[in-house]
């Protein structure tokens, strides 16, 4: 179907829905690493437990995702902002300077998160200029005593304690 508003509104419009920031790794099949910032991030199915990401076609992991079929979901905590601006721009060794260890098959999980889980690529659609990849959660770990980072009309935020 043609039409639709412009992408001005669209940012506008979806910029009102808050969300947390989490920066998605995986591997290369060299085995170097490769991250991006990303708060599409929802939840999709219990049982089977799956998630989804929605990744930009021209984004530099959406091959390696593809071609390893795996990676984490790393939530920002409150104090890493600067992680989430270093995920999403250009030119920069995003992983320099950065604490990160690596869990199975050599996938990065980055220090200091709220939380990561742990993904296998179950299906992935087109859409738009996007895919959206269908994650099946494998493993994971919570981190009790963290805040979310919190992304809201382009602009950064914590969660006000309860
Ligand atoms: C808060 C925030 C959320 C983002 N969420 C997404 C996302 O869900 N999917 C996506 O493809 N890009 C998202 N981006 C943009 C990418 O992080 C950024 O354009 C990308 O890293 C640049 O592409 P490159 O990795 O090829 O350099 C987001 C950026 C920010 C700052």
């Amino acid at each position: 179907m043609e039409g639709g508003v412009g992408p001005a509104f669209f940012r506008e419009l979806l910029g009102r829905f808050a969300s947390g920031v989490a920066v998605l790794t995986t591997r290369t099949p060299d085995g170097s690493v490769a991250g991006m910032t990303a708060s599409s991030v929802s939840s999709v199915s219990l049982d089977p437990p799956l998630l989804s990401v929605c990744v930009d076609l021209s984004a530099e992991i959406h091959q390696p995702l593809f071609d390893v079929g795996m990676f984490v979901i790393n939530i920002l905590a409150d104090d890493q902002e600067e992680l989430s601006r270093r995920f999403a721009a250009k030119g920069t060794d995003r992983f320099a300077g950065v604490g990160y260890r690596t869990v199975e098959a050599g996938l990065p999980v980055l220090n200091g998160t709220v939380a990561h889980i742990e993904c296998r690529v179950q299906h992935t659609f087109p859409a738009g200029d996007h895919s959206i990849v269908v994650g099946r959660v494998v493993g994971g770990r919570v981190e009790e005593r963290r805040r979310p980072l919190i992304y809201y009309r382009g602009g950064y935020g914590g969660m006000t304690p309860s």
